[in-house]
Order: C-alpha cells, then structure tokens, then sequence
C-alpha cells in the first residue's frame, strides 16, 4: 500500500490558508502554490540516497556528501500542475521536465487526455508528478498510468489538497506510489469539486474565471 504523507508543516498550513480563501487573487495564488511546492519538495526529497565525494575546502581536502542516485523528472499535469514547477525546480534546478495533459469532463468528470511529452530518459528517472488538485483521482490514476505504460517504475505524487475519495482512488489503481499532500479535506460535492478545497486550481492561477 502507498503512503500517504500530510506535510502540516506550519509555513505550508499558513500559506495554505490564504491560497483557500476567495478574495486572494491569482498573483498572490501562483506565488504561494510555487512557495508552497518548494517546501513540499523539501519533504518529497528527504529520503534521497547520499554518497560520498572527495573535495577540496580552501582550508583542505574532506569527504563530503552529495545525492547519489536516480536523476528526478518533475511532471504536471497540465494545467494546474504547471503552478509546482517552479518550486521544485528552485530545489532541484537539474531535474527534467514533462508535461501530461489532461482535463475533467464537466459532466463525466472523467479525465481526457490531449498531451504527454516526457523526457526521452523518463524511465531511469524518479518522478514526481505534481497537480495541485486530487478529487475524484481519475487524473492522477491515468497520469500514473501513462507513465508506467513508458517504464517509470519510480514515481510519486505531489497534491496541495486532496480529498479522501481521490486518495483511496490511487492508492486502489497506484499502490506503489506515495503520495505527499498538505491537506486531506472532508468531501466531494455533487460536481466533483473537494469540500471545503480551494475552487478551480486552473482557474485561480491563471485568471481564467
Ligand atoms: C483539475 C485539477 C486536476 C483535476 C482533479 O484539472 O487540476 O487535474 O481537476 O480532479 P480529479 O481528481 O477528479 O481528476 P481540470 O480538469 O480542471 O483542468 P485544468 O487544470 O486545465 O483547469
Ligand atoms: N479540480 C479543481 O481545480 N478543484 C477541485 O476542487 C476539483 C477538481
């Protein structure tokens, strides 16, 4: 089974709180999401293998530690999982990138799929997958997935908030994947959208409604 990790780390929860309420406008949104996505990132990579280097300080020679391993992809899913980007990136500046697109049918609620461009390397790399939202969970389900269908065999999933619908949903089709939210909220209303949540993530980052 999956794990499931709540970052309630109390940055993430103040800053969480302000990108919940209504009158906090996409400029301030975008920035807290990328804020917010760095420090989740801290925890999503605290587990990362280390090794040993031999380096010269001006003082004089040590053996040192730098991260060993698999090469990370970050990877959205589009669009709203485009606004964790950058956070990661601020951690982990050498990380590739991909993009999955995938949008909610309004009456379905079933995800559709109109884009995939990864790495041509994806496979050999540790993915994280990132999407603000996980509802339903049909869009991170078939994130995870497409990228399983390439030979990603390392993958995790990073959501701000979530509900406990979605979280059951990946753990049911993903048990390998952990996954790392900042809240897990109480229920999905009748248009699938999580309660209380934070609205449209698209929307309010990009100014869309
Ligand atoms: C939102 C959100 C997730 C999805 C979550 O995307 O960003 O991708 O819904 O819902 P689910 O868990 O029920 O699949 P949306 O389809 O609104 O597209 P957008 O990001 O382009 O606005
Ligand atoms: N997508 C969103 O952006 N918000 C929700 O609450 C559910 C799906």
């Amino acid at each position: 089974m999956s794990q499931l990790h709540i970052i309630n780390h109390p940055m993430v929860q103040h800053k969480l709180t302000i990108m919940r309420m209504k009158e906090t406008g996409s400029k301030d949104f975008r920035e807290l999401l990328k804020e917010i996505a760095l420090l989740m990132g801290y925890e999503i990579t605290r587990d990362l293998p280390l090794e040993d280097v031999e380096i010269q300080t001006p003082i004089c020679p040590m053996k040192a530690m730098k991260v060993s391993g698999r090469k990370l992809a970050v990877v959205p899913i589009l669009r709203a999982g485009l606004g964790m980007v950058d956070g990661l990136l601020t951690l982990v500046p050498v990380a590739k990138v991909g993009h999955i697109g995938l949008y909610r049918d309004e009456t379905t609620h079933q995800p559709v799929e109109y884009y995939c461009k990864l790495p041509e390397d994806i496979d050999s790399r540790l993915v994280i997958v990132t999407d603000p939202m996980l509802a339903t969970g049909g869009s991170s389900c078939d994130a995870l997935t497409m990228l399983k269908k390439r030979g990603c065999t390392n993958i995790r999933l990073m959501c701000l908030v979530a509900s406990p619908e979605g979280v059951k949903a990946v753990q049911k089709a993903h048990p390998d994947v952990d996954i790392y939210i900042a809240a897990l909220d109480d229920h999905l209303n009748e248009n699938a959208y999580i309660v209380p949540g934070l609205g449209d993530a698209g929307d309010r980052i990009f100014g869309t409604k």
